[in-house]
């Protein structure tokens, strides 16, 4: 499977340290998605690491030289010191050792410099994140869970194996997390030191709410909950604190978001009220039932024969309860909605932003082919409060994702961070 460029990951350099672990194969699909993102990916290979996976193997992915030992690449180019270990450190973005094994988290964890991947990574001032893997008891161990504490303390971010099974056969906390996972890390790391919403909190609804006519039935409506979830990665990929208020879909859920999942309507409305009560931007992508049933069936409802009639009575706007708040409470700074419509686009997005109290509608034409629902590109026209219109050719959600972060990002230019001084 190919990825598409990622704006966060495009020209950065990442320094990816492969120790010696069952799991440095993987290291190889994870560097070839880094550098299809757009990054260039300098490998470093331990000597232990270069009995699992060859360096070929990471030229041939990379398009870049790799470096086995302090003093030579693997191609035999003799470098110059500076290049081959502080040279690396000074150049990078960021430092991703995976997979990581017990033996380097200890000498990581103690400072030794006994090899290039320690010493690189003792001289860098870029963010280190660190992924372990291992067999489960190893990780579990007294010594490893001392190590990787020191490694936390130390400032460098370590992301968690995951449970599963183990070379060994085994079963347990050892597994080194699948390549969007760490994928995920590096942009949330990544996104902290150069995004434009570090420090920032953004709450962002995605999917359509199910409001439940008895313990099994429900109406919803065709909402995937795509065009939210780009948007949660593009802020998290921008340094944002992200919660992302969504209902039950088959997504991957974004690395590093506080996910709080909801059903209907209601769920929805009192999980935005507090969550956004003290957020910088609020994003409304879902699609948010305009009724329920009056009665919810403590029962299944049984088949009669006859035809049934439901009483459907109107749930509340949550974006218009917000931009009603926000009058009074000045939060969240930022607010934008959507409009799904399949006529009347602009004329029916500007009623919207107005009675919502909102500053941008996100107005897409849901009937059009390649726009709206379950799509995974968009067709979008931008409406600000200031009067201004964007039009958005079709392009990926994420493509639109990245035109709204910006906006929200350019707003919160003025306001303050919290941690910030007012300006006097
Ligand atoms: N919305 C909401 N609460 C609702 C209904 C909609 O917060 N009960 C939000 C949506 O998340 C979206 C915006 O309001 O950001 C517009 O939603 P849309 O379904 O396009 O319009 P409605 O306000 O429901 O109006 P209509 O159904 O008449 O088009």
């Amino acid at each position: 499977m190919t990825v598409e460029r990622i704006s966060i990951l495009e020209y950065k350099r990442i320094v990816l340290g492969v120790t010696g672990s069952i799991a440095a194969y993987k290291a190889a699909d994870f560097a070839s998605k880094l550098t299809q993102a757009g990054a260039d990916v300098d490998v470093i290979l331990t000597e232990a690491a270069t009995r699992f996976v060859t360096a070929l193997t990471f030229e041939a992915v990379t398009g870049r030289a790799v470096y086995t030992d302090l003093w030579r690449t693997a191609g035999g180019e003799s470098l110059p010191t500076h290049v081959a270990h502080v040279g690396l450190a000074e150049g990078a973005d960021l430092i991703l050792i995976a997979p990581a094994t017990a033996q380097h988290i200890a000498k990581l964890a103690h400072g030794f410099a006994d090899d290039l991947l320690c010493i690189t990574a003792l001289a860098a001032k870029c963010p280190i994140l660190i992924a372990p893997a291992m067999d489960g008891s190893m990780y579990e161990s007294a010594a490893v869970a001392a190590n990787v504490a020191r490694l936390r303390e130390l400032g460098m971010e370590v992301i968690e194996p995951e449970v599963g099974r183990m070379a060994s056969g085994m079963v347990g906390r050892g597994r080194l997390p699948e390549v969007w996972t760490l994928l995920g890390a590096v942009r949330r790391a990544l996104g902290r030191e150069w995004g434009a919403l570090h420090d920032r909190h953004i709450v962002v609804t995605a999917g359509g709410t199910r409001e439940a006519l008895d313990p099994v039935r429900f109406i919803t409506n065709r909402s995937s909950g795509k065009q939210g979830y780009a948007i949660a990665q593009t802020a998290l990929d921008s340094g944002a604190h992200v919660t992302l208020i969504a209902t039950p879909n088959e997504l991957p859920v974004p690395y590093g978001v506080e996910l709080v999942l909801v059903e209907s309507a209601q769920e929805m409305l009192e999980a935005v009220l507090t969550y956004s009560a003290e957020a910088d931007a609020l994003i409304m992508a879902a699609a948010v039932a305009d009724y329920r049933p009056e009665e919810t069936a403590e029962h299944k409802l049984k088949k009669t024969g006859k035809a049934l009639q439901l009483t459907l009575v109107p749930t509340v706007d949550i974006l218009a309860t917000v931009g009603e708040r926000r009058l009074q409470t000045g939060r969240p700074h930022v607010l934008v909605g959507f409009a799904a419509e399949t006529r009347d686009l602009l004329k029916n997005a500007r009623s919207k932003l107005e009675k919502k109290h909102a500053d941008y509608i996100v107005a897409n034409d849901v009937s059009q082919p390649g726009a709206g629902f379950g799509a995974d590109t968009n067709i979008v026209t931008i409406l600000s409060a200031d009067g201004s219109a964007i039009s958005l050719p079709q392009q990926t959600k994420s493509a639109v994702a990245e035109a709204i972060i910006q906006r929200v990002a350019a707003r919160l230019q003025t306001v303050p961070r919290r941690h910030e001084p007012d300006e006097c």
